[in-house]
């Protein structure tokens, strides 16, 4: 466990500023919807509430009913209110740790390696409203995770592993990136059966990598154990499996790239998001930086979530292999010979046009030369991509195309064939805003 919470009692250094989380409102906004004539520029942003903490910020999350916003800086988590005043402040770290140590909260795992004080860098903080909890992964005992009350983020919401749980494995514990520089990204949802899960995509930091220390190969804790993607179990009222991905057969949760081509796919999450049944995961592959920008180096893939609502017709049975869902493609922004390949951050929104919804896809991608760009993609153009490219392989005997190398552990790619999927970007909307 990371060091005890703090008590719920805000001793505020809010002279700090190495951080600052602000709270902006628009002053006036006649217009929110664009016109005809594009988008109208808001007036300016007036700095309502702000909170500085002295380290830097990692992640933060908004629960939409409360109002309060929960802060993840290295070593604390605030949870704060509407106006941002701190209700509770939970140290995480430093602690004790090795990154060749398995997590201490595995039994019967000594450490011959020296432990020392290590920063903990927060890299997921998800809210699950549903059972009332956040989850918060720090990158200290390889990635492990709590699940921590809403209403008072210092208290654990469910003890885990539970109290002598004998059968804990380190792909209970082994969740997020267990480095400050490795990319998490994760999303809580709630499958058919009414089950909590929890989407996470983490950069692999195994050994051959560069998260990973010199010389300690045949110490790689994290190899074969944590997948680049995984649907883990979240739900509290089953303790036993909570984080594991041991849910239906439990291949069917896991997406690993093959170790013999892991060189070629370093996988930078970004974002993830949910829309529809689907869940959308923007990624880099950092393997292709340094490259010509004659390539988009970016990529959206797309997940089947099994989630409530509205059911797809053919969805056949319940659950359904991440690897036969997933389907990926090419996010370019630019022209080709020119293209802004790095994707640096991505929203999902509606826009309205003569009162018609169109559902867009924003992402600000950079170039080498530090230049940005917003660029928006329609989402009906991606969802059409995504069928042709289930069409052209319809002789396939499964329907579920995957557009994607064969890189993938187990049953995968039905289909060989090659999508060589790219969206162009329908509209450049600005050229080299100071972004980043
Ligand atoms: C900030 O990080 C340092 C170590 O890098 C740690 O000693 C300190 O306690 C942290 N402060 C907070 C408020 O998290
Ligand atoms: C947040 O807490 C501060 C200090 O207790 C209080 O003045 C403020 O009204 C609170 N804001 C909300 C939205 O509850
Ligand atoms: C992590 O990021 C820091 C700051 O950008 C950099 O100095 C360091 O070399 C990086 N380390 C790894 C292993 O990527
Ligand atoms: C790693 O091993 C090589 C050869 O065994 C040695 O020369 C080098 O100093 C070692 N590096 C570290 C960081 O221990
Ligand atoms: C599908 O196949 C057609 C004909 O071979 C080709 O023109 C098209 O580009 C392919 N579409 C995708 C998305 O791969």
């Amino acid at each position: 466990m990371p060091p005890s919470p703090s008590p719920s009692s805000p001793s505020p250094p809010w002279t700090g500023t190495a951080a600052l989380l602000l709270l902006l409102l628009a002053v006036p906004l006649p217009e929110t919807r664009w016109g005809a004539h594009g988008p109208r520029v808001a007036g300016a942003l007036r700095v309502q509430e702000q909170f500085a903490t002295p380290n830097r910020t990692n992640n933060f999350a908004v629960d939409r009913v409360s109002g309060r916003v929960y802060l993840a800086t290295v070593n604390t988590v605030y949870q704060l209110n509407g106006t941002l005043a701190a209700e509770v402040e939970l140290n995480t770290g430093p602690v004790e740790d090795n990154l060749l140590c398995h997590a201490p909260q595995l039994p019967q795992a000594p450490c011959e390696h020296p432990k020392t004080p290590t920063d903990n860098h927060n890299k997921l903080l998800v809210l699950d409203p549903g059972q009332g909890v956040a989850v918060v992964c720090g990158s200290v005992y390889q990635g492990f995770c709590e699940l921590r009350r809403m209403d008072d983020i210092s208290r654990v919401a469910v003890e885990f592993p539970p109290r002598g749980e004998k059968t804990v494995f380190p792909s209970m514990l082994n969740v997020a990136a267990n480095h400050p520089n490795a990319s998490t990204v994760g999303l809580v949802f709630r499958s058919h059966g009414g089950r909590t899960r929890l989407l996470v995509g983490s950069t692999y930091t195994g050994a051959g990598t560069p998260f990973f220390p010199r010389n300690h190969s045949k110490e790689d804790l994290r190899f074969e154990n944590t997948p680049e993607i995984a649907i883990r179990s979240l739900d509290v009222r089953d303790l036993s499996r909570l984080f594991t991905y041991d849910i239906n057969p439990s291949e069917d949760n896991v997406f690993k790239i093959k170790q013999e081509v892991k060189t070629k796919n370093k996988l930078n999450f970004v974002h993830a998001f949910a829309r529809d049944a689907y869940s959308y995961i923007a990624i880099n592959n950092d393997a292709k930086t340094g490259h010509k920008e004659s390539q988009p180096n970016s990529i959206l893939a797309r997940i089947c979530l099994d989630a409530d609502g509205p059911k797809r017709s053919n969805s056949g049975s319940e659950s359904r292999k991440l690897t036969e869902s997933y389907i990926q493609m090419p996010l370019q922004c630019g022209p080709s010979g020119n293209i802004y390949n790095r994707l640096l951050s991505v929203f999902p929104a509606d826009v309205y046009d003569h009162d018609a919804r169109r559902p867009y896809l924003f992402g600000v991608f950079s170039r080498s030369d530090k230049k940005s760009a917003l660029c928006a993609f329609r989402f009906a153009d991606i969802e059409e991509e995504i069928r042709q490219g289930r069409r052209n392989c319809s002789n396939s005997p499964s329907s579920d195309v995957q557009v994607l190398d064969s890189v993938i552990q187990g049953s995968g790619a039905a289909c060989i064939q090659k999508g060589n999927l790219v969206v162009s970007s329908k509209k450049l909307l600005y050229d080299d805003p100071k972004v980043s």
